[in-house]
């Protein structure tokens, strides 16, 4: 089906001014990981507020220990309709390293029809996109199918925190049939998806001290034991030959997934020769047994993020330094827990670290993996609402990133949650020169104006 007409015709006149909303959205240097931009994160919220309040939602800012979480709503709904809340973020990651953009990160800038900018994908275009479909309906009938919530928070890059606890203290507020998330990628350009599962994550940082000062290597080395060395050492233990993750215990609590969804997996369009090139990787490497897709949706990492020690200026210079550090993180898949896996870690650290140091694993964040069915009268009005927008029929995919509300969501407030992304591959989330797909943008707005129809049409 076509969408309406009236939402089309709203889509097709205001399609500048969405765009160039989103642009001073993107302006503010939200990033929520650096408090010296802990202004400029308040001041997204506020913006984010302030274009729910003039859609004709009201919105509160809501304080919390960290980012502000915002919260809009709209409940003038006929009798009986469904009440639907919307999740987003709308902090972004360091836009570190500059000199590798090739515009300025927070000066969005169009190139060959992707809007490029810190968080234009990650997440604040596919957040607003969701307010532009509000709109279109506030706008062209002065009212909605459905009863709408909006949760923004501003914590997500930095693992949320506060969240979990904000959704528990505001249960009644937050009461919903259904939550829809767009926080995610398509699989491939014009192929609209519907998420199934999100792994989740346990976040460390392991500490190596070893002498109280740095030393002359000349003068000690030999003599005493190598943070360093003694980091890389214990680093080698995680993993065996063909990359299965040697923690004991890591594997116990994984299900199975089955040949079923092996099987649904390989019906997807996918080249590991082209996800090669994609990396600029040499080659790809996994673990034995497993797909690429299988290995980055359903069986649990465990990565190095970071490693710090040492002399790394230019040139040499002998040294054995006193301390070294890793920021180590696992991927997790149902049923493993952080709680568990933080154990686990901590054990086997405990066991492989070498004499002569003192070694320590702090355990920095974590969420809970997710997997769903894709049963009932959500995800079919998904369905046909990403058809309708693409005119194509949306396929199910994995993930292999984490979302740690997603199951908070579930577990705190039992509605089911709908992840439905407008990002691409290759879209640099994180990374320098993120992009967002403008078509995606625009067609992410109809898509999910679509469903707000489809939804209550049942
Ligand atoms: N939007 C991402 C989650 C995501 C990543 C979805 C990749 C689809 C593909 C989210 O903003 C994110 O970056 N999550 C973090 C987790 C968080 C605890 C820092 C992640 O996955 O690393
Ligand atoms: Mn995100
Ligand atoms: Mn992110």
């Amino acid at each position: 089906m076509p969408l309406a007409s009236d939402l089309e015709a709203f889509f097709a006149k205001n399609q500048s001014r969405a765009r160039d909303e989103l642009f001073d959205l993107l302006r503010i240097p939200s990033v929520s990981a650096r408090s010296e931009h802990n202004p400029d994160t308040a001041r997204a919220a506020d913006w984010v507020a302030e274009s729910m309040r003039r859609i004709g939602l009201t919105a509160t800012v809501h304080p919390t220990k960290g980012h502000p979480v915002v919260v809009g709503e709209w409940r003038k709904a006929k009798p009986g309709a469904q009440t639907v809340l919307i999740y987003g973020h709308y902090d972004v990651q360091p836009a570190e390293p500059l000199e590798l953009w090739d515009s300025p990160p927070f000066e969005p800038t169009v190139r060959d029809g992707k809007i490029y900018a810190r968080g234009s994908v990650d997440d604040k275009g596919q957040l607003y996109l969701h307010i532009k479909a509000l709109e279109a309906h506030l706008t062209a009938r002065g009212t909605l199918p459905v009863n709408v919530i909006v949760l923004a928070e501003g914590e997500e890059e930095v693992g949320s925190e506060h969240l979990a606890a904000f959704i528990e203290d505001h249960k009644d507020l937050l009461e919903c049939g259904a939550v829809v998330i767009s926080d995610s990628a398509m699989f491939a350009p014009g192929l609209p998806s519907i998420l199934s599962s999100l792994r989740g994550l346990a976040y460390f940082q392991i500490d190596v001290q070893g002498p109280t000062t740095d030393l002359h290597s000349g003068s000690y080395g030999g003599a005493v034991m190598n943070p360093a060395m003694a980091l890389a050492r214990i680093l080698a233990t995680m993993h065996d030959a063909d990359g299965h993750v040697a923690i004991e215990g890591f594997y116990d609590k994984v299900r199975d997934w089955g040949e079923d969804a092996r099987k649904q997996i390989r019906t997807l369009p996918f080249d590991d020769a082209h996800f090669r090139a994609e990396t600029g990787s040499p080659e790809l490497f996994g673990e034995k047994g497993y797909s690429t897709l299988e290995r980055i949706w359903m069986r649990p990492t465990c990565e190095v993020n970071g490693l710090l020690s040492g002399y790394t200026g230019e040139g040499a210079k002998t040294v054995l330094p006193a301390k070294a550090m890793a920021k180590v993180s696992c991927r997790l898949i149902p049923n493993q827990t952080p709680d568990e896996i933080e154990h686990l870690m901590k054990k086997h650290v405990e066991r492989v670290a070498p004499k002569g140091v003192t070694v320590t694993v702090t355990h920095l964040h974590g969420g809970h993996p997710w997997r769903a069915d894709l049963d009932g009268p959500l995800f079919d009005a998904a369905r046909r609402a990403l058809a309708t927008a693409f005119a194509r029929e949306p396929v199910v995919t994995g993930e292999g990133g984490s979302i740690p509300v997603v199951g908070d969501f579930q577990r705190i407030l039992g509605a089911p949650v709908l992840l439905v992304g407008f990002g691409l591959p290759g879209e640099n989330a994180h990374a320098p020169n993120e992009w967002m797909s403008e078509e995606n943008y625009f067609k992410g707005m109809r898509a999910m104006a679509a469903l707000w129809d489809e939804l209550a049409a049942g």
